[in-house]
């Protein structure tokens, strides 16, 4: 006669697999690269795609700027060694926070943000800088060149934003990209005036 009672050590089985990781997992892409999906947004198909370019180029440059920071932080040397250790940090900080605005703005306007760095190095407008250090005026300029690229793309892209009616990559690029940009190099550029440190000329 067949037990009424269940198999307890099948049961376990069961419940252990259900518990297991599926690993090793491969699939096509739900969404490919340059390809846009519509969001109820009040956007219009072509104001969408052209936001997503432009900011996918900003995001670009933005990480690369991002990076040139921390290299700077690490590489710095000198007498203000100190100083602009701290300061390259905060920026870079301040530059991450950009970074992220402006990949979830690509992600809601129904693109696909970039991301790694082989892709934003394939990408990106900023010269590429030497593996070694350099010195301190050296970094400086090339930050500052760095921004240049970055501000003169911003407000060219803002300017065609606010064209296509897309007011809030048009925001997102004067209120936080431009400005932020802005006052960095204010922030470094007044460390390349030639000015005395103890004798009055
Ligand atoms: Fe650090």
């Amino acid at each position: 006669m067949k037990s009424a009672m269940p198999d307890k050590r099948i049961d376990a089985d069961a419940i252990l697999n259900r518990a297991l990781p599926l690993t090793n997992q491969h699939a096509l892409e739900i969404q490919p690269y340059g390809h846009l999906v519509k969001l109820p947004i009040a956007l219009s198909e072509a104001a969408c795609r052209q936001g997503v370019e432009n900011l996918n180029q900003v995001l670009a440059d933005t990480i690369t700027l991002r990076d040139l920071y921390k290299k700077h932080h690490w590489q710095v040397a000198g007498p203000t060694f100190h100083q602009l250790h701290l300061l390259f940090d905060r920026h870079h900080e301040q530059q991450s926070e950009l970074v992220d605005a402006i990949a979830e703005r690509i992600q809601l306007l129904g693109g696909v943000s970039l991301a790694m760095a082989h892709d934003v190095a394939e990408t990106t407008l900023i010269p590429r800088p030497p593996k070694g250090r350099e010195e301190v005026p050296v970094q400086i300029a090339r930050l500052l060149h760095a921004h240049e690229i970055v501000l003169k793309e911003a407000r060219t892209m803002a300017r065609l934003a606010a064209e296509a009616g897309d007011e809030g990559t048009n925001d997102l690029f004067v209120s936080n990209v431009i400005r932020t940009n802005e006052l960095q190099v204010w922030f470094l550029a007044e460390h390349l005036v030639d000015a005395p440190l103890v004798h009055a000329e």
